[in-house]
């Protein structure tokens, strides 16, 4: 996986299949402090402590089509090959926090990449499921709520063509306000 928008992909998939109806994902970069950190929570059915203990190693997984999970021992090699730090809570019951967090300067960081195309995959194949979506960069922030959206489309589908086109359009721009702050 060459960019970690993928990744997120992947670990926002997790939420989805553990029955989550609220997924936080944010991205933040601080320059100052050379990090990237993504954070993907949700509250979804959790993981059982001695389940926790095993998930980062690639043989541990529920999935029944092939014997080795991915996304996350995935996901915690990258942080490591950055020399960063990969943490992960969970609650059963209660929901899961991923914590992925990257030296951003590093040689061997992969690219965030296409972050809004993610977002909006997520949010339009997920209409049942909340996402908020926050992005920050050193202290400015936006963040995406479709509960909001959702209220201001009042019964139109996030499924809509010009709604995707208009999600995207909206992250990029904010994104590129950020960056240039
Ligand atoms: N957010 C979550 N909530 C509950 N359980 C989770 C969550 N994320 C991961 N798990 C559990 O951890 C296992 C390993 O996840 P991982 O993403 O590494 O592999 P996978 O989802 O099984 O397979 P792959 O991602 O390669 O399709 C999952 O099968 C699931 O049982
Ligand atoms: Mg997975």
């Amino acid at each position: 996986m060459k960019e970690l928008s993928l990744n997120i992909l992947d670990i926002a998939q997790n939420s989805i299949s553990a029955n989550a109806d609220l997924i936080y994902i944010t991205v933040h970069e601080n320059i100052s402090e050379n990090y990237l950190k993504i954070i993907i929570s949700d509250n979804g059915k959790g993981m059982s402590k001695e389940f926790l203990k095993t998930v980062t190693d690639p043989f541990s997984t529920t999935r029944k089509t092939r014997k080795v999970g991915m996304g996350i021992s995935l996901l915690k090699l990258v942080t490591e090959q950055t020399d960063g730090a990969f943490s992960i809570q969970s609650e059963i019951g209660v929901g899961t926090v991923v914590t992925a967090e990257f030296t951003l300067n590093h040689i061997d960081r992969p690219p965030l990449g296409d972050i809004e195309q993610t977002i909006s995959t997520l949010i339009s194949c997920n209409e049942h499921i909340d996402f908020v979506f926050t992005r920050k960069v050193n202290k400015n922030e936006f963040v995406l709520d479709t509960r909001e959206i959702k209220k201001i489309l009042n019964g139109v589908s996030l499924s809509e063509p010009d709604i995707i086109i208009w999600i995207q359009e909206y992250i990029k721009e904010n994104e590129n306000n950020l960056l240039e702050e």
